[in-house]
């Protein structure tokens, strides 16, 4: 059992809590909040300790592990002084904010020996692991395009002076709330970019950080990711790969903080559109799983490093694209 503090209890952090109490695999030692007072009731109910100061449960020896579900900029920071305590590390995305960055994580973990997992949770939905396995295997053919979305409204009650809200830590309006999930998704499925463009606009909210954003993602390997993510719509997500012997796509029903399945649809050249419905399953608490699994040594965290590293270098690419207008190369 891997005692963990989960770090930052906002919206996040108070969906991870919960679902951690389900586990045979973590228990949740303690949590780490600077505004204590806006959880006092969420504590009683759950039943946790809340300290103030992450650098005192990086010094107590009961807690193997953090759980960062804190503001953008800090993480990287967080993970290095983490590691430097000896802890195991599960980050909330983005790991970090660019490329010198992520890499200085990294870096830190390998010195340390630790664990390191981020929080993709599309990686871990059943239907997403089975159309990785199906495109992999090479039964589609040649993987040619991904086209993804991923939009919500759940920004639209957020105070207009939300972190969230801010270029600063929220740089390119949507994208480091919900396109990030399907940028590493498409550097899963071909590698490293090579060149990004990307515009985000303010089209339909008061969302002066931009509501609406499109990238087109240009990889190293070949192939193209074109991943909308918009604030201003209800939800609605869906990921698709068309290969040159056929096409899959999933759709989510729901948001993944309550997620209520998925549908897969599936066809071959010449064939008919198959569809296969999957049940709900916390994507969420699987990913935690596989990063106590990771830090106890029973199984290596499925998510690579050089693809953790891939998907904040092409983020950073992102980000400086839809300030320049112009086609951006992606470091490394
Ligand atoms: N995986 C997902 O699908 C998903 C969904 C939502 C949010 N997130 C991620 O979770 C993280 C948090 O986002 P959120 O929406 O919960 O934000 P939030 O603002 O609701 O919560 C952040 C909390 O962290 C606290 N905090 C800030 N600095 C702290 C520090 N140094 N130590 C302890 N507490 C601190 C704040 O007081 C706040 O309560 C972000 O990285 C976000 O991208 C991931």
């Amino acid at each position: 059992m891997l005692n963990v503090a989960v770090v930052g209890m906002g919206w996040w952090g108070k969906i991870i809590v919960p679902l951690l109490k389900t586990s045979s695999k973590i228990s949740v030692g303690k949590v780490v909040e600077v505004n204590p007072d806006s959880i006092a009731d969420f504590a009683r109910e759950q039943g946790v300790e809340v300290v103030t100061s992450y650098e005192e449960v990086l010094k107590d020896p009961s807690i193997q592990a953090v759980v960062l579900c804190t503001p953008h900029t800090q993480h990287t920071d967080q993970i290095v002084a983490a590691a430097a305590a000896g802890k195991h590390v599960f980050c909330e995305k983005p790991l970090s904010m660019t490329r010198a960055d992520v890499l200085r994580a990294v870096a830190a973990v390998e010195k340390a020996g630790v664990a390191l997992a981020v929080g993709h949770e599309r990686r871990f939905e059943p239907p997403i692991v089975e159309m990785m396995k199906i495109v992999k295997s090479g039964v589609l053919g040649k993987p040619l395009q991904v086209e993804a979305n991923f939009s919500q409204d759940k920004f639209l009650s957020l105070a207009a002076d939300n972190w969230r809200l801010s270029g600063k830590e929220a740089p390119a309006g949507p994208m480091t709330a919900t396109g990030i999930h399907l940028l590493d998704l498409s550097v899963g499925v071909f590698g490293e970019a090579d060149h990004v463009y990307a515009s985000v606009k303010q089209l339909g909210s008061h969302l002066v950080n931009g509501d609406t954003l499109a990238i087109l993602v240009s990889f190293r390997n070949g192939g193209h990711a074109l991943i909308s993510a918009i604030l201003a719509t209800p939800f609605d997500g869906r990921f698709a790969i068309y290969c040159n012997e056929g096409w899959i796509e999933v759709r989510d029903k729901t948001h993944p903080e309550a997620p209520e399945g998925w549908t897969m649809t599936q066809c071959f050249r010449g064939g008919r559109r198959e569809v296969k419905e999957f049940p709900p399953v916390p994507g969420v608490l699987a990913n935690l799983e596989a990063f106590a699994d990771a830090a106890e040594g029973r199984a290596p965290y499925p998510v690579p490093r050089d693809q953790m590293v891939a998907n904040i270098s092409a983020l950073e690419a992102i980000f400086k694209a839809t300030k320049s207008g112009v086609v951006e190369k992606v470091e490394g």
